[in-house]
């Protein structure tokens, strides 16, 4: 018998304690042992649980409890989980996390000490929830140099803007929404405003570049300032904005932003709706590979956290390969040098000569009409250009007499 521990009784800890237990026959003969849960650390109490004897407040019975080898961090956020983590990591227990602040801002540090120690350190459901994409990034794919990762990596932002694209749904009514269904991290802030998803490009950076890629040095914009102006021109475009995490090999150095994106209806990306993720890997042998499925709510990202406690039992000795050296984020781009063509939608008080004015300021653009657009507005599309560039052109631009209103990315990939 092996014993766990759960640390964290929310949405996922309470998925996955169901799972281990509704699931324990089937689970006990894949992994040849029975998984016992020994400890359930939560604040709060569940008298109704059919396992509230072993719940505990205290996290010394976890950490002083040499027969527990397992333990799964399911809080969230970074303190105290991390402390916690690293406290299990060494006193030789094995971890299983999904929480993807924790692998983001100190997976370099908890690898190092797992691999030190010949410990398992496994985050399948910090990226993607149900989705597999950790272990194939480090398996399947192993044999190709990945040059670049595209995704919908947030399903509370794609449920938003899903709703905003389909239904006309206001975005607060949208994130309510969400939040309701158990979608939105307990700050909705880290949905909306792009840092979920910025945490977990970071942790498919630094898996497949091999070195730490901190969130704090990666440009993340959310998809608050997104309207559904925007939206409608998106669709007179010939596409949907979705919000996308990219990381790309360019000139030895990283790419890599969180942003709002128009992406074409060709693209598959652009068929991912409702609380679904995908995620678009470019391998240099594979080509494109699309991983799709469920990237929140509790039962898709509880399977993928048992799925690795039962790879922690069939591996209790031996650790898997997973592992990234600590940087400075010395390799990744500035912001200013990322090179993208842009949507612009601006008010412009006069009209005359547009077409002259406009390529004169950003090189030759296409213009985008739509329905009911007020008098005054006009949205167009750059050419390729680099972000300074861009930046320094709509200051230009708005000394012309025109107000740029908004503007986003058009997805390349
Ligand atoms: N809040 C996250 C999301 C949960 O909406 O994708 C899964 O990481």
């Amino acid at each position: 018998m092996i014993q766990v521990a759960v640390m964290g009784h929310g949405v996922v800890g309470s998925g996955v304690t169901e799972i281990l237990l509704n699931n324990s026959a089937e689970i006990a003969k894949r992994v040849r042992d029975e998984i016992y849960i020994k400890k359930v650390l939560d604040l709060r109490e569940f008298p109704d649980s059919p396992i509230a004897d072993r719940f505990t407040k205290d996290f010394s019975e976890i950490e002083d409890d040499d027969e527990i080898k397992i333990v799964v961090e399911v809080m969230g956020g970074v303190e105290p989980a991390y402390t916690f983590v690293k406290s299990c990591l060494l006193k030789g227990k094995s971890v299983v996390t999904s929480n993807k602040e924790l692998v983001a801002k100190k997976g370099a540090e908890l690898l190092k000490i797992a691999n030190e120690r010949n410990l398992n350190f496994l985050f399948e459901a910090s990226v993607g929830g149900g989705i597999p994409i950790i272990r194939p990034l480090n398996q399947c794919l192993a044999a190709n140099n990945v040059e670049e990762i595209d995704g919908i990596l947030n399903g509370t932002t794609n449920f938003i803007l899903t709703k905003m694209i389909e239904d006309s749904m206001s975005f607060e009514d949208a994130l309510k929404l969400a939040q309701d269904l158990g979608y939105a991290e307990r700050n909705p802030a880290a949905d909306v405003e792009g840092h979920d998803a910025c945490r977990k490009i970071c942790i498919l950076a630094s898996m497949i570049f091999g070195k730490h890629v901190y969130p704090d040095g990666v440009h993340t914009e959310g998809i608050t300032k997104v309207t559904l102006d925007d939206v409608g021109y998106a669709q007179s475009w010939g596409g949907v904005i979705k919000l996308i995490g990219s990381v790309k090999q360019n000139g030895g150095k990283h790419q890599i932003l969180v942003a709002p994106m128009f992406v074409p209806n060709t693209n598959q990306l652009s068929s991912v709706d409702d609380v679904f993720n995908a995620i678009l890997v470019k391998g240099d042998y594979t080509g494109d590979v699309v991983f799709y499925g469920k990237g929140a709510g509790k039962l898709p990202t509880a399977s993928a956290v048992v799925a690795d406690v039962m790879d922690c039992v069939t591996n209790l000795d031996r650790r898997r390969n997973i592992f990234w050296e600590d940087s400075k984020n010395e390799s990744v781009m500035p912001f200013e040098d990322t090179m993208y063509s842009m949507f612009v939608r601006a008010y412009a008080v006069d009209k005359t000569d547009l077409d002259k004015r406009v390529s004169g300021v950003f090189g030759e653009c296409s213009f985008i009409e739509k329905d009911n657009a007020p008098e005054n507005e006009i949205a167009f599309v750059t050419p390729l250009m680099k972000y300074s560039d861009f930046d320094k052109a709509c200051r230009t631009f708005e000394k012309d007499g025109f107000r740029v209103l908004s503007s986003i990315r058009i997805a390349d990939f």
